[in-house]
């Protein structure tokens, strides 16, 4: 079995290499370079350029190493390609830490705090209702689904949309486009948690955020692409949101000057709420790998590349 590796973002390769060989001792793992011999039964890729593909038609299967395949779908893929994703391996936990985190933060208004810190003011804020903040989760997902776990855990109304119906416990769920503006319209704090597709892309534009409540709070760990940012810009100004916590920004990284680093009620971070943990991929791969070699059932983490997640 032979084993492609493309890895850019700046992942140091060797200990990927270390782990893979541990993993798979079976299997020729070359990093991929370009005008390699088509030869290779599967690749594993993050980043990849359009060349590995056109010059390796007859891979098997492509493991996206990381969660969202945006990227990866958006090249030209041999047809029969499978493409296989991650599913939390590491990072569901991560997202919920960030979650909670940003949600307290606004909730408890500790960006306040902060200036009151500076101004040796020792007022009291007027505690907020928890009932008045509902957390929406847009994704119902792997990473949507973990993140939902945790919030319950801090007793705010939790509700959450996907594209099918889904039952999760003391959530109140919508579905599909024709409850999407109910949803909003239910929602305080707003999570984002869906996939970039030709469906999602631009999904939260100037009338869907202005559906939220008044002062609501929007939390982007998906993908930039997802938010249409001068819309977004205009909701903050007009203080119909109360303010945004960014991962993820529509250019990456985001280039000086833009608007968003300077926001004041915008927190920026660059793309970590979810970072590949290499070990728990590796080892997602591993069972991927030996699943397609078995035959039989489809393999967990399959890509329906039709819609795009
Ligand atoms: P997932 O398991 O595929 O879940 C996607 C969810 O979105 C599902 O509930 C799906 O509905 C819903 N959805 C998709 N298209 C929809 C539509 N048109 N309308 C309504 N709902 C729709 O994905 P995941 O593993 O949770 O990951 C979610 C995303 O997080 C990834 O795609 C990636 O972009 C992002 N991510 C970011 C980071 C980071 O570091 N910032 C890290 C990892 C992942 P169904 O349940 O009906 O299918
Ligand atoms: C990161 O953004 C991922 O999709 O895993």
């Amino acid at each position: 079995m032979r084993i492609l590796l493309c890895n850019r973002d700046d992942r140091p390769v060797d200990a990927w290499l270390r782990d893979l060989h541990r993993l798979l001792p079976e299997a020729q793992v070359d990093v991929w370079r370009p005008g390699l011999p088509p030869e290779y039964d599967y690749a594993l890729v993050w980043g990849p350029p359009q060349q590995l593909f056109d010059e390796q038609p007859q891979l098997k299967a492509a493991f996206n190493l990381g969660a969202g395949v945006d990227r990866l779908l958006a090249l030209r893929l041999p047809p029969g390609l499978q493409v296989l994703r991650l599913e939390d391996a590491g990072m569901g936990v991560q997202m919920a830490e960030y979650v909670c985190h940003a949600l307290i933060r606004f909730f408890r208004e500790f960006d306040a705090y902060d200036r009151q810190q500076q101004a040796s003011d020792w007022t009291l804020r007027p505690p907020r209702s928890r009932a008045d903040c509902p957390v929406g989760i847009m994704g119902l997902g792997v990473l949507g689904t973990r993140v939902a776990q945790a919030v319950r855990q801090f007793e705010f109304p939790l509700l959450g949309w996907s594209r099918s119906r889904r039952d999760l416990p003391g959530m109140r769920c919508f579905a599909g486009d024709g409850e999407l503006d109910d949803f909003l319209a239910a929602a305080r704090v707003l999570v984002c948690l869906l996939p970039l597709t030709e469906a999602t892309h631009g999904i939260l534009n100037r009338a869907r955020l202005a559906r939220l409540r008044p002062g609501a709070y929007l939390i982007n760990l998906a993908r930039g692409a997802l938010v249409v940012e001068d819309d977004l810009r205009e909701q903050l100004d007009q203080g119909h949101l109360a303010g945004a916590t960014l991962d993820v920004v529509r250019q990456e990284p985001l280039p000086p000057g833009h608007w968003l680093w300077a926001h004041p009620r915008v927190t920026l971070t660059p793309h970590i709420s979810g970072m590949t943990v290499r070990e728990d991929a590796l080892r997602q791969v591993a069972q991927g790998v030996r699943a397609l070699e078995r035959g039989g059932d489809a393999p967990s983490g399959l890509v329906q590349r039709a819609r795009g997640y």
